[in-house]
């Protein structure tokens, strides 16, 4: 077995009503002065932003609100919660929502700790977080498993730039996880947290150092689980059953359990987020419409691993190693196509590209030629680019 660390400070309280519990656990965690922060209005129409700042008045915690995160979360709206939590003398930071509420969070706890350095530093590397305030959780939405990861992503519109921010003091205190707080989420949302789920999965399943059989197999099945619920939750957003598995799948695919020992792949990740940065779709989407181009481009490098995951995932045995890989990667892709999620530029909605744009995103990648992509298989700019290519159809 390879070595690893795996240390989840957050604690999680999962269930029906759990979100009554919030005004305890801001005090267990040492909050007084509360800044919730939450999307662009779903928890409004909810009730549930109330519901909780009635609960605060209750218990006598004091609380402000800032509302209005986009979807793909933007720095500069981050940067103005930091001075809003800042003059307001906040000390705990609530988010109320999915992935982007919980990263502008993230990023407003690091800068209100940090009020003399711009936060997009920590995103660059120019600066390093050595310290931030405690951020809690109300989960909305299964998909990015920012509820218990160590990563927060933001986008930069000056520079078109999205970037994502891996530290141990991203994993938030706590995170509440009502899956009744799900229902009111459309089936394409749905969809688009299926694919993350699947992807924050797959996207250390594939990779080059893979020796622990325990991973491998919490892998495998939190794959089936996610897609047998997936089908289930796009049809039906009141199954508590496949909502609840979803949400807690979000939570387990991310936190570091099913790549424990392997090293992190994620250039599917980093695929995506140049087609959200440019084109401002939702992250599932992204990552479904280019895992089959990078899967076929990839799969050589080793086939017997594509070949294991047909078969545990999707039990599907070929002629030989190399069929049942292919095999495997058609069913992803006939699986994303079943919940309404794209497999290609077309289907993803942004149109085929011209070769200029290819070649832009590609650079993107590599952060203008400063590294290369990916640990299954290393991707060099002219591999990032024929990826690209491979899916604008
Ligand atoms: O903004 P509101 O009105 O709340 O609506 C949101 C938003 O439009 C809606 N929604 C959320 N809960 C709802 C609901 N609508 C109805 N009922 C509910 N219960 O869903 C839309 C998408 O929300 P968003 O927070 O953007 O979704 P998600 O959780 O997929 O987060 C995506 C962001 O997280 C990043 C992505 O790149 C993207 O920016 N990621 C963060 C990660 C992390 N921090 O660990 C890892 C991921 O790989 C990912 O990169
Ligand atoms: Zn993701």
């Amino acid at each position: 077995m390879n070595s690893f660390t795996f240390h989840i400070p957050t604690e999680i309280v999962f269930g029906k009503d759990s979100e009554s519990l919030t005004a305890s656990l801001v005090r267990k965690y040492g909050g007084s002065r509360v800044l919730i922060v939450y999307g662009g209005g779903s928890v409004v129409r909810s009730g549930l932003l109330e519901k909780v700042c009635r609960q605060f008045e209750e218990a006598g915690l004091e609380y402000n609100t800032l509302g209005g995160v986009h979807p793909n979360p933007h720095l500069e709206f981050a940067r103005e919660g930091v001075k809003k939590a800042l003059a307001w003398e906040a000390d705990f930071i609530l988010a109320i929502g999915g992935g982007s509420v919980i990263d502008t969070a993230k990023a407003i706890a690091h800068g209100t700790a940090n009020p003399d350095t711009d936060i997009w530093k920590f995103w660059l590397r120019e600066a390093v977080l050595t310290k931030t305030l405690p951020v809690g959780v109300i989960l909305t939405i299964a998909a990015a498993g920012s509820e218990m990861s160590d990563s927060a992503v933001l986008t930069d519109m000056e520079s078109g730039v999205k970037r994502g921010l891996g530290t141990p003091f991203n994993r938030p205190a706590f995170a509440v996880m009502n899956p009744e707080l799900t229902y009111t989420l459309p089936a394409y949302q749905i969809a688009c947290g299926t694919v993350d789920i699947m992807m924050h999965t797959m996207d250390r399943y594939f990779n080059p150092d893979t020796t622990n059989q325990l991973t491998d197999e919490l892998a495998e099945a939190l794959l089936r689980t996610a897609i047998h619920n997936g089908s289930i939750a796009v049809k039906n957003s009141r199954d508590y059953g496949a909502m609840s598995e979803l949400m807690w799948c979000s939570s387990l695919s991310h936190n570091g359990l099913t790549g424990l020992g392997g090293k992190k792949d994620f250039a599917p990740h980093q695929l995506g987020h140049e087609l959200s940065a440019r084109f401002d779709v939702a992250h599932g989407a992204s990552l479904s419409a280019i895992w089959g181009a990078w899967a076929r481009y990839v799969y050589k490098t080793d086939v017997a691993r594509f070949g294991r995951f047909a078969a545990n995932v999707w039990g599907l045995r070929g002629a030989s190693e190399e069929a049942a890989a292919i095999a495997g990667i058609h069913a992803t892709e006939e699986y994303f196509g079943s919940i309404g999620m794209p497999t290609n530029f077309s289907t993803l909605g942004i149109g085929i590209q011209p070769e200029e744009v290819l070649r832009e995103l590609a650079l993107g990648c590599t952060y203008h030629r400063t590294r290369k992509v990916g640990s299954f298989q290393v991707l060099e700019e002219s591999d990032l680019y024929e990826i690209y290519k491979a899916a604008n159809c």
